[in-house]
């Protein structure tokens, strides 16, 4: 049997920063409050002919280059995103693919925002594991700032742009494989957190609304209160069906949505600080991409080690969840 080996890691941020004292001149709002509440200092914003396609590109460039396989043997590509170049169609991965000329590879989105990169983790372990791909490039690629509404202050201090890239691959060695990937929704929540966006459940009637309901909306405090219990819930129960504790986990990287989402469940696990990955300071919550972002960060600090276990933890608009026990496994 194969298994699914996590490669390598690659990101992208673009260079225009948003901070908080800029937000405090659109909204009603403080750098105080923001950091208070949340921990965000600033989010980066893609420019304004920048897609979530070109950032996922270049993201994707990084981890190729640094998993040591050839583009050529990559045969298949996942996106996950809430924020495609294009509503409906083509998917963003197709575009990416071309972009990167990866020839004719399966390639598609999905969408489970925030839980985003989990999902197409567990998708591509699972494709590999039953021998039909090799070698499989996931992304996640948002750019939330062109489905923002920079007049709702309970949103736009929130969020960033940015994309994150790994390359899964197989592998006889039982010692490098994905662990195990948990995923789960529910949709009786899915009003939390939604862009009612003119799709058959809420078509347009007017201009003026089909501006409007494009942007994201979000009941956050209690979306707060379900992250929390979800999250934790969500890892105490991966690491008990693999008969793990807190202790061997090198690095947990939640989803970066609030600092303080992170620091409850980080205690609930009697993690200590240097397990715990945060980066939502200096990246707000860019949903599918925030995972690879952030463990990209660690690689590029140099902090991520060859063999070492990461705990991934996400939740999202769906409602949406997921976690994943994942040995770095670097060719080179
Ligand atoms: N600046 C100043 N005051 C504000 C702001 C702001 N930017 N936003 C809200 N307030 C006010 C509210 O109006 C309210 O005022 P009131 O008490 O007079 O009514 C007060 O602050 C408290 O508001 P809450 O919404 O209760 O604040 P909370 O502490 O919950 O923080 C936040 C809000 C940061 C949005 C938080 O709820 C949160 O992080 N939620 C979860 C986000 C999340 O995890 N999302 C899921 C992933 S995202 C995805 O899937 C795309």
């Amino acid at each position: 049997m194969a298994y699914a080996a996590f490669r390598s890691i690659g990101a992208y941020v673009p260079s225009k920063i948003l901070t908080n004292e800029e937000l405090a001149t659109m909204v009603d709002t403080s750098d105080e409050w923001i950091t208070k509440r949340t921990g965000i200092k600033e989010r980066h914003i893609a420019g304004e002919n920048e897609t979530t396609s070109d950032m996922g590109v270049e993201a994707a460039k990084l981890a190729i280059e640094r998993s040591g396989i050839d583009s050529s043997e990559i045969d298949m590509l996942i996106c996950a995103t809430i924020s495609p170049d294009y509503f409906c169609m083509p998917s963003t991965a197709t575009i990416i693919s071309t972009k990167l000329g990866l020839g004719n590879v399966t390639a598609f989105d999905i969408s489970a925002a925030c839980t985003g990169f989990v999902y197409i983790l567990s998708i591509a372990k699972a494709f590999i594991e039953s021998g039909m791909k090799k070698n499989i490039l996931i992304i996640g690629s948002e750019k939330l700032s062109a489905i923002t509404d920079y007049s709702d202050r309970g949103t736009c201090i929130l969020f960033g742009d940015g994309a994150g890239a790994a390359v899964i691959s197989a592998t006889d060695n039982k010692d490098e494989a994905i662990i195990d990937v948990h995923t789960g929704a529910d949709g009786s929540y899915a009003d939390l957190l939604m862009t009612p966006n003119g799709g058959t459940g809420s078509p347009h009637d007017s201009l003026e609304q089909e501006a409007k309901s494009c942007f994201m909306q979000m009941k956050g405090n209690e979306t707060f209160k379900v992250a929390v219990r979800t999250l934790t819930k969500d890892v105490v129960e991966i690491l008990a069906d693999n008969n793990l504790n807190g202790t061997d986990i090198n690095h947990f990287v939640p989803h970066q949505a609030n600092y303080r989402i992170i620091k409850a469940v980080g205690d609930a696990l009697k993690l200590t600080q240097k397990q715990v990955v945060i980066t939502v300071e200096k990246y707000g919550n860019t949903s599918g991409a925030s995972i690879p972002m952030a463990i990209n960060d660690i690689y590029e600090k140099g902090i991520l080690k060859k063999g070492e276990l990461i705990l991934l933890d996400a939740f999202g608009g769906g409602l949406t969840w997921g976690s994943a026990l994942v040995p770095f496994s670097p060719l080179k």
